[in-house]
């Protein structure tokens, strides 16, 4: 109930003050309604005119100045309150929408509408009244207060009506000066000497008319009239309501932005394809096919094109399949961020929001869908496309100390934090891991280069929002910034310029064309990349030149690049997108076997020849290797992560979100490899008989470990970390193929811990293979079956210059070796842990190294003599 009561003062709150800052209306309230009423008065004829007026049932005789005053002023309360009703109710849609879509029951929104039609309608009839008694004193001042309201509220409910029927906003202005026009001019006897026929009955002025007329001079109540009045305005305000009603109902909504009346999803289907055929083979691209969801993905990408140009056309530069991602992406974004700072609310109130979306939002992440359709689509686009869910939930953290106000930016070190935090993690790299296909891959610099980036887009968008921002008292620049150029939040917040702003403004900009240089370096090796990278690098040059050269328009309104440029860069950019992606794939369908490989000589992208590796991230506890004599380390650990599925499902999740946390667990155990001086570490990351798990998990592991690949370009692979591949390249995808002979390439010089992940790997096959090389051999007549020995067989497994395997792990508790490594550990020591593997961390490994220390490995010899000198006594 609480919560519902501040949903309600909430609404109230905003359509209220959403009416206020209306300046022209309250310039025409304050300046036409006088105007009207004193000229009406003193410049129209005084002479009687006589007519029958039904309100008091009998011929009365009225100044015909009074009677037009009287009709006019009404007319102008009907223009002015109709049309404010109209635009307050049309321009507030979607707001509206997305409060229902935040959780707002929307019966908190329907009474606030009516609450400020109510008080609008008010404060305008006790002004017009107070102007009539400036004239002549009304028999009944409090009746002509009253018809005055009536009239008021009347055209209030005829401007809520029609702005559920009509879209443009000239269309609702004319209907309401033609609908007020024809009904006032009719009631008016001076106008229409047959103002008293009973057709005229049914016009919706005509109670709050007879009402004020008989209020001039008769001492009655005419209740009826008045009750007549208000039935009109209660009738059309109810009629315009529920077609809010309907139209911000889930359903609706959703035929709504699929432009279709079908109310049926199949009708819903159809419509969608035969309206919007081009974002119908998207959506079909990208395999959506749920309603909840595409209403969802139209949601976003419409709040996408209205609030971000530039990212909107990077949009359009990606290929069809992934837009979708980044509509989801910028919805959520943008949704949450107008939760946590819309104006107007207390911050307790923000917080509360932000909180209860989070809150939703990682319940349907949990479950895999919602109901909601903005949450749908983005919990589709995060399973979809793999998003690091715990970004997600670290997204929402910022948000909410976003909401509590607490996000202080004081230097450009915390403005790196806060926006990278928001942007960096979640978009970027995930663009480059889909991005990666074969013969088109990023490099770290790269990723260096689209990091700088995004930086840019942000400060930008921070320059494009100053002014709203200020409002909402959180400047996103370095509070450094603002001192140094003694410009005031409060100044900018106010819309003024205070201190050398135009300066701040200038070395802003100048700082986001430097990013932009730098940016512009990336994709060296990715075309299509580079091409869409450097057309969004203009666009956002274009939108520089603006607010260079008119830094103050930046505190009037948000700043839009000349469209006409706009346009011709972005089609000019596609163009050369598209034909970068046509020559890439034109290459690599007359040549698919070759994948490109930087040449050694390309020294500048051969960045893990060129830069030193950097050392492992220590484990967040701090905990240090145990000390080891380097002989007592096993050459070769070999690891089989098992129980990635028994971990999710204890927590009722899918399998594929346990194999998605073991990646985690990969990463720390290698830097636990490292941290002990471990040389060679074997993954069993996928096995040939995995093939026989449903095709979903297949798909999903291939993925992981495809983007892992790519994400860890960043991280791993930056260390001394050489990477092996184990495995058939049969059945996998090409991209994971080339993204691992790639990152093979990469690392190839790394002298610390070969990382050899066995994907797509069996014993069996690996034995197999190199038994048939052999039978080629002998067929050849290169080798005698005689001559082989073990070594002639090791020599060609896939790595035969790997070590036999000294210690074999498997986690998550069974006991067997599931086709790993054959060969290589007939005599390993076993070493079998409990641990499910996403648990697993460095220290497992560091235990069972250090059981591994204690064991008596004989290889077929006698018990090695104990070392205890005591021991050696008794024996000898
Ligand atoms: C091992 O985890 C990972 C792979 C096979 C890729 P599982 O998926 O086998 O997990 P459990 O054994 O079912 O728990
Ligand atoms: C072994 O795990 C393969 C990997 C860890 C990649 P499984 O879970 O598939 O092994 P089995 O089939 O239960 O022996
Ligand atoms: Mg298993």
């Amino acid at each position: 109930m609480r919560w519902w009561g501040r949903c309600l003062g909430t609404a109230v709150r905003h359509a209220a003050l959403e009416q206020a800052r209306k300046r022209l209306a309250l310039v025409l309230v304050l300046f036409f309604v006088p105007l009207w009423l004193t000229l009406a008065y003193q410049v129209l004829p005084s002479d009687p005119v006589r007519f029958f007026l039904r309100a008091a049932d009998q011929r009365v005789a009225l100044g015909a100045n009074t009677v037009s005053q009287l009709s006019g002023g009404l007319h102008s309360l009907a223009l002015i309150v109709g049309f404010m009703m109209f635009l307050a109710a049309s321009r507030s849609a979607e707001f509206d929408h997305r409060m229902v879509l935040a959780g707002y029951p929307r019966i908190c929104l329907l009474l606030a509408r009516s609450t400020v039609l109510l008080l609008t309608a008010a404060l305008t009839a006790s002004y017009a009244t107070a102007w009539v008694c400036f004239f002549y004193r009304p028999e009944r001042l409090d009746v002509m207060a009253a018809a005055f309201m009536v009239g008021a509220l009347t055209y209030g409910g005829v401007g809520i009506l029609l702005a559920a029927l009509l879209r443009s906003e000239l269309a609702g202005m004319f209907a309401v000066i033609m609908l007020s026009f024809i009904d006032l001019t009719l009631q008016n006897p001076v106008a229409n000497p047959s103002a008293d026929s009973p057709l005229l009955k049914w016009l919706p002025a005509y109670g709050a008319m007879q009402s004020s007329v008989s209020a001039v001079d008769l001492t009655h109540t005419p209740w009826r009239h008045l009750l007549l009045g208000l039935c009109w305005s209660a009738g059309l305000t109810a009629a315009g309501l529920a077609a809010f009603t309907a139209r911000t109902s889930r359903r609706t909504i959703t035929q709504r932005l699929l432009g279709g009346r079908a109310t049926r999803p199949r009708a819903r289907q159809i419509a969608l394809r035969l309206l919007h055929p081009v974002r119908t083979y998207v959506y079909r691209q990208a395999g959506i096919h749920d309603t909840t969801v595409i209403t969802g993905y139209e949601i976003c990408r419409r709040l996408m094109h209205r609030s971000g140009p530039v990212e909107a056309a990077l949009t359009k530069l990606l290929p069809g399949r992934l837009r979708p991602l980044f509509w989801a992406m910028y919805g959520y974004g943008r949704h949450i961020d107008d939760l946590s700072d819309t104006q107007h609310l207390d911050r307790q109130e923000r917080v509360e929001r932000v909180s209860r979306f989070s809150e939703l939002l990682e319940a349907d992440l949990r479950a895999g869908h919602s109901e909601d359709p903005l949450r749908a689509a983005f919990v589709h686009a995060v399973w979809t496309w793999d998003l690091p869910s715990d970004g997600v939930t670290a997204l929402n953290a910022v948000y909410r100390q976003d909401a509590k106000g607490q996000s202080a930016i004081t230097t450009w070190d915390d403005w790196y934090t806060y926006w990278r935090t928001l942007t960096f993690p979640f978009g970027v790299r995930r663009l480059m891991a889909l991005l990666t296909t074969p013969g088109l891959a990023f490099t770290p610099d790269d990723a260096q280069a689209l990091r700088v980036w995004t930086d840019a887009l942000n400060l930008i968008d921070v320059l494009r929002d100053l002014r709203e921002d200020a409002a909402e008292g959180f400047v996103k620049l370095p509070a450094a910034v603002l001192d140094e150029h003694d410009v005031s939040p409060e100044a900018l917040a106010h819309g003024r310029a205070d201190g050398r702003y135009a300066d701040m403004v200038h070395a802003m900009t100048a700082k986001a064309r430097q990013w932009l240089a730098q940016a512009a370096t990336a994709g060296a090796q990715h075309p299509p990349m580079a091409a869409a990278l450097q057309t969004v690098i203009d666009l956002h040059l274009l939108e520089l030149d603006r607010i260079d050269r008119k830094p103050h328009a930046l505190l009037q309104r948000r700043s839009r690049a000349n469209p006409v440029r706009f346009h011709l860069t972005l089609a000019r950019g596609r163009l050369r997108t598209a034909r970068a992606w046509h020559r890439h794939t034109q290459t690599t369908a007359t040549t698919p076997a070759t994948i490109h490989l930087p040449h050694p000589a390309e020294g500048h992208h051969d960045t893990a020849r060129t830069t030193p590796p950097l050392p492992p991230v220590p484990h967040p506890s701090g905990v240090q290797p145990p000390q080891l004599p380097a002989h007592l380390v096993p050459r070769h650990v070999a690891l089989i992560m098992d129980g990635n599925g028994r971990w999710a499902t204890h927590r009722g999740q899918p399998r594929t979100a346990g194999h998605k946390a073991g990646q985690l667990a990969v990463r720390d155990v290698i830097y636990g490899a490292l941290e002990i001086g471990l040389p060679h570490l074997s993954l069993y990351s996928l096995s040939s008989e995995n093939w026989a798990r449903p095709a979903a998990e297949i798909q999903a592991i291939l993925r992981l470990v495809r983007d892992g690949l790519v994400m860890e370009t960043e991280e791993v692979w930056r260390r001394d970390v050489q990477l092996r591949w184990s495995g058939l390249p049969e059945g996998l995808p090409p991209d994971l193929v080339h993204a691992l002979r790639e990152t093979e390439h990469l690392t190839r010089h790394r002298t610390g811990l070969t990382v050899n992940m066995c994907i797509n790997y069996g014993g069996h096959s690996e034995i197999t293979q190199a038994a048939r090389e052999l039978a080629r051999q002998v067929a050849a007549g290169t080798i005698q079956p005689d001559d082989i020995t073990p070594r002639h067989l090791a020599a060609h497994l896939h790595h035969p210059d790997l070590p036999d395997v000294d210690l074999l792990i498997r986690t998550g508790g069974e006991q067997r070796t599931s086709n790993f490594l054959p060969w290589q550990s007939t005599y390993a020591e076993l070493v079998f842990l409990d641990t499910l593997w996403p648990d697993t961390d460095r220290t497992h490994l560091w235990q069972a190294i250090d059981t591994y220390t204690r064991r008596d490995r004989r290889f077929g010899t006698t018990p090695s003599p104990p070392t205890n000198p005591d021991e050696q006594a008794l024996t000898g």
